[in-house]
């Protein structure tokens, strides 16, 4: 692979990983090797000059505003932090640091040796002052005060417009509705206050242990139906014997479902922050550090970080008390030692320290770059190591049949959660960390999810303890496992392997694709083993009937899975194309496939050229499509789901991006007030302008081209049109917008 290719993939996977953690609040894989990807792509855009892209994934902050909340432009841009990964790192920023100010404030450093020469040696420069945070791991806010009141509080976003979660915030105690009027040097008209939302420890634990507690309730409640049942009378009220059925139902399976354990505090406070009932926000206990300030009209002059942490103090606002500034760069190595060492002390998470410089006055020198400021770096803690006892080594069968080896581990804590299991990819991957079984050995989470065995502590080794080998048989159906020239991985190459038709049913029903709700696992394989469903078309011959009989199903959860499977049929193809499980085919390249051949029929009948004519499918996923819909076992699921009526053609809206002329790109657009009785709703109209290349964004300023006014608009936006010469457009000027994406003087007022 090439490094423009390289570039490529890369930044599809950034993308997808800014997308899992920033905006679904579930990421994928561990933040260190997140840090690792987004690096390796700097430097390759770098070398080729391809850094200033503002379309690269690296160089935007967060994710894009969802679509739950109405968007907020920032009125000074949220940046994120570039991190130092270890001492070293620490060290070289702050010589860019000391170089830079040299550069453009040479007399600061009078009769010093210090140039802008970056090879320069900077151990005998004096060091500016620096102040050092705790890195704390939540959520960034930016809290708006107008005239001392809280009047909009918005995540960060992209960094450039987040999501508005005013009311949400306004439940949280610890965030002051009104500052202090008191305050010596006044409160100033406006101030954007930045920080970060948490959830203590302390809370955190809480709502785990009321989530077990409901688990326990739940299947308690489960027990006493079946006694209730097996004791009623015949003649017992019908709509009575339902309800005790459903409870009698309920299994561990559905009851870690519906209660589920919060995997870690930052995604539980990003969660929260993101529910839609405020009520339920307020229960959640979450709190708020302060760390910057945004915008700023009036007030006091600051000089020092030191005077503004005092300010926002005085003001009401949270300040950590474990902040500190130092004169010199070996005080705050001491300081990132010492909260290494006592990370977990704090009632919240932490995952760094931020070092930043303390002179409010020498920060616009040193600048930013297009995502985060010069002047302050993250210094990152290691992922934490825990040893434990690797019980087992087993393998799992996939549904392409790969045989994955994962580590059975007696239970331990790690970075925020007790780990059991844990992958280890590949037989290269075993033998190259020569882990085995009964081994002592390490395990690492990076502070989130994914947890990764390191390797084994030798010193610990048992004697005589044999290495592991590789099973030859697949541990599902018995039949030889492969592994091919050249390849890490190793197969079950068996079509009717349980484990792989399973797992395909499974993957047919999951999240990212047909999305069946009550479709679990252990359903898939009841299923499967009762005979009901022998792939996934069967599953829409199912009926009531078949289901009721079965563990953990009553009439009525039985109806409503029936109705789930009925509804599915509509899939959109793009999901429907996930389901089927093309190799290399993700959400983006099935999402492209059917904007341009909009049924599966003619995604069939494609060839390996006219897949690979699209923008964003490259050879590797057109031969892939190729090679699936040329085998015939594939051919016979299509023609069965075919059958079933499952619809090959469903494709919604937003798939006609690519065909529809971008009238609006580079325009910024705001609709207000209600569009009831229009041709189109608020949010469809916002869609359709982005759809349009335009931006749809909430507040208008000079560059706003058009306001959409709808009944009951903002009169506040009303009124700022009328004084920035805006055209306001009614449903006939919307439509003329979309259409021809100018304002038609007929229609704009
Ligand atoms: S300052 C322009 N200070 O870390 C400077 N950020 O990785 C903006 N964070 O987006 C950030 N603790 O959510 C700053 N003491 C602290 C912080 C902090 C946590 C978060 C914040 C930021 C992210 C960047």
């Amino acid at each position: 692979m090439d490094e423009l290719e390289r570039i490529a993939r890369l930044r599809q996977w950034v993308a997808e990983h800014n997308r899992a953690y920033y905006e679904l609040d579930a990421p994928t894989i561990p933040d260190g090797e997140y840090d690792a990807l987004t690096r390796e792509l700097r430097e390759l855009e770098a070398a080729h000059g391809l850094d200033a892209d503002p379309g690269s994934p690296a160089a935007t902050v967060g994710g894009d505003p969802s679509k739950l909340f109405e968007p907020v432009t920032h009125a000074v841009p949220m940046m994120s932090l570039d991190n130092a990964m270890n001492g070293d790192e620490l060290r070289a920023w702050h010589g860019r640091v000391i170089r830079g100010l040299a550069a453009t404030h040479p007399t600061l450093f009078d009769g010093n040796e210090a140039t802008s020469d970056s090879t320069q040696a900077v151990d005998n420069v004096p060091s500016p002052a620096f102040i050092c945070e705790l890195k704390f791991d939540g959520l960034a806010i930016s809290l708006r005060y107008e005239d001392g009141r809280l009047v909009q509080a918005a995540t960060r976003g992209n960094g450039r417009v987040g999501e508005d979660v005013t009311a949400n915030v306004m439940t949280i105690s610890a965030i002051p509705r009104e500052l202090n009027a008191s305050v010596a040097d006044g409160v100033p008209r406006v101030i954007e206050v930045r920080g970060e939302v948490y959830l203590p420890l302390a809370k955190f634990r809480e709502l785990n242990e009321a989530q077990a507690a409901a688990r326990v309730a739940l299947l308690a409640a489960a027990s006493d139906a079946r006694q209730c049942l097996a004791a009623a009378s015949e003649d017992m009220a019908p709509q009575q014997r339902r309800q005790l059925e459903a409870a009698a139902g309920m299994t561990q399976a559905d009851a870690e479902r519906r209660y589920p354990d919060y995997v870690n505090s930052r995604n539980t406070a990003a969660g929260s922050l993101r529910q839609k009932d405020p009520s339920i926000v307020a229960t959640r206990g979450l709190s708020f550090w302060s760390y910057d300030i945004g915008e700023v009209v009036g007030g006091p002059q600051l000089l020092t970080a030191a005077e503004m942490f005092q300010f926002l103090d005085q003001l009401g606002l949270r300040v950590n008390p474990e902040i500190r500034t130092f004169g010199s760069l070996a005080e705050v190595e001491d300081f990132c030692a010492r909260w290494q060492r006592d990370r977990h002390n704090p009632d919240y998470e932490i995952d760094g320290v931020v070092v930043k410089v303390a002179d409010l006055a020498l920060r616009p020198q040193l600048g930013a770059t297009s995502r985060a400021p010069r002047w302050a770096i993250a210094y990152k803690f290691p992922p934490e190591e825990r040893t434990t006892t690797l019980k087992n080594i087993m393998v799992s069968i996939g549904r392409t049949g790969r045989a994955t080896p994962f580590a059975v581990l007696e239970p331990v804590f790690v970075g925020g959660s007790t780990v059991s299991l844990a992958t280890l990819h590949n037989e290269d991957q075993v033998a190259a960390k020569d882990v085995r079984p009964g081994d002592t050995v390490i395990v690492r989470k990076a502070g989130d999810v994914i947890p990764e065995v390191v390797g084994p502590v030798l010193a610990e080794r048992p004697r005589g303890l044999a290495e592991w080998k590789f099973p030859t048989i697949c541990p599902e159906c018995s039949e030889s496992l492969t592994r091919a020239e050249g390849d890490a991985n190793t197969y079950c190459t068996n079509r009717s392997c349980r484990a792989r038709v399973t797992q395909g049913i499974g993957h047919f029903v999951g999240r990212g694709a047909l999305d069946i709700e009550g479709l679990g696992e252990r359903t898939v394989i009841l299923l499967y083993d009762t005979g009901l469903a022998g792939d996934a078309a069967d599953l829409f011959a199912l009926t009531p009937a078949d289901l009721a009989g079965l563990e953990g199903f009553g009439e009525k959860s039985a109806t409503s899975l029936v109705v789930e499977i009925d509804e599915a049929r509509n899939s959109p193809l793009p999901r429907l194309l996930i389901g089927l499980g093309v190799e290399h085919l993700g959400p983006t390249a099935s999402e492209l496939l059917a904007r341009r051949f909009r049924s599966l029929d003619a995604v069939i009948d494609a060839n390996a050229e006219d897949l690979a004519e699209i923008n964003g499918i490259g050879p590797a996923i057109a031969a892939s499509v190729v090679d699936f819909f040329a085998d015939e076992a594939n051919r016979e699921l299509v023609r069965k789901l075919r059958s079933v009526g499952v619809r090959f053609d469903v494709v919604d809206d937003i798939a006609d991006i690519a065909d529809t002329p971008q009238v609006l790109a580079g325009r910024s657009l705001v609709v207000s007030g209600n569009l009831d009785g229009w041709f189109m709703a608020r949010d469809d109209a916002k869609r359709a302008i982005v759809e349009r290349g335009g931006k749809a964004t909430s507040s208008i300023n000079k560059s706003t081209y058009a306001l959409v006014a709808g009944d009951r608009a903002g009169q506040a936006k009303l009124d700022r049109a009328a004084e920035l010469g805006i055209p306001v457009l009614d449903e006939d000027g919307l439509r003329a917008l979309l259409s021809q994406g100018s304002v038609d003087s007929e229609s704009g007022s």
